[in-house]
């Protein structure tokens, strides 16, 4: 099948109620029609997630934006000029026709305009809106490419559409433009940073009391092997203490001149953040695969353009 063709077969799937897994360019999503009730409940039971969490809703066009927004404030309409189609979610106040099974019972509804050329196509075909979470289990990796979500969903997405590794390979960051203050629900590559040029104002963090962002609990995005951190200073050492109960391992550095030890894989990440972002997941999928005792991983930099790398690290380990 040529790609427009299988793009009218993924929108009749979503038109019946069905689920159509597809790229982004952050991570792969697992699509249904946020306008039917039946569809979202489909998303809650192939992913064995919570419905008390929200899911958010991906649209074409910022046209679009106040068929769900109630409220676009003059910040939103700036970070969408210069961060859309990209990997941003915003949360905006909702319209009272959005469901309750998208928003968590919330007042407020997540959007996102995503680039992945494949994303675009469907949206624009389908014409209405896709709640869309990450296509993978609860609590787990999100998928970077179709085989993960094979692996992942199986059965129940009655679709996977191919769109390559995604670029990004972390999720949207996730900005609240809902409140008087414009806050940052989780990192990613787009940083606060680059939020706050745009917006010529500070932006607030709030991990920690967003408790309704199911990607804000302590241990998610986690592989089933047991991640440690540790510190770039303490690698060496490490090595050098190795325990024969530890092994095999792999260990994931990025600055670090690459020690050759029995049953210890050493894995040299990059050590530009972009780069490191798009390998992250799918690398810790491989290693999840192979019957580690532990993945070890070197602490990345404390700077702004790792902080979604550092956040998913941090939970990957906890
Ligand atoms: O990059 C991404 O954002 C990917 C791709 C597929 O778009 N999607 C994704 O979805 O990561 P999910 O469901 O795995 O994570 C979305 C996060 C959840 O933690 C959810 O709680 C939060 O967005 N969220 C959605 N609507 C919200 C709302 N109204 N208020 C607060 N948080 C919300
Ligand atoms: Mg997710």
């Amino acid at each position: 099948m040529v790609v427009q063709e299988k793009i009218e077969r993924a929108v009749s799937i979503l038109r019946e109620g069905g689920l159509v897994a597809f790229p982004t360019e952050t991570v792969y999503g697992l699509g249904a029609d946020a306008r039917n009730p039946d569809a979202l409940h489909k998303i809650f039971i192939a992913k064995q997630r919570p419905v008390d969490h929200p899911l958010i809703v991906h649209i074409a066009d910022v046209a679009d934006l106040s068929q769900w927004a109630r409220e676009i404030p003059d910040a939103a309409l700036k970070l969408a000029k210069a961060f859309w189609p990209g990997p941003l979610t915003m949360i905006f106040k909702k319209q009272p026709d959005v469901l309750g099974l998208v928003t968590g019972e919330q007042d407020t509804v997540g959007l996102r305009i995503p680039q992945h050329p494949v994303a675009q196509a469907l949206l624009k075909s389908f014409g209405g809106g896709l709640a869309a979470p990450s296509a993978n289990r609860f609590g787990r990796i999100s998928p970077t490419t179709a085989l993960s979500v094979d692996e992942e969903l199986e059965e129940t997405v009655d679709c996977i559409l191919e769109g390559g590794q995604c670029e990004v390979g972390v999720e949207s960051t996730i900005v609240d433009v809902s409140g008087d203050e414009v806050t940052i629900l989780r990192p990613g590559m787009i940083t606060a940073q680059q939020i706050e040029e745009v917006l010529q104002q500070p932006v607030a963090n709030a991990r920690k009391n967003a408790p309704r962002v199911s990607g804000s609990m302590e241990s998610h995005y986690a592989p089933q092997t047991p991640v440690e951190l540790i510190q770039p200073s303490d690698v060496q050492q490490f090595m050098m203490d190795i325990a024969l109960v530890d092994l095999p391992l792999a260990i994931l550095t990025y600055d670090q001149i690459p020690l050759k030890c029995v049953g210890v894989e050493w894995i040299s990440m990059s050590d530009d953040a972009k780069q490191y972002a798009h390998d992250l997941y799918l690398m810790l999928r491989e290693l999840d695969k192979k019957g580690l005792r532990k993945i070890i991983i070197e602490r990345v930099p404390a700077t702004s353009e790792w902080d979604a790398v550092r956040d998913r690290l941090q939970r990957a380990a906890s």
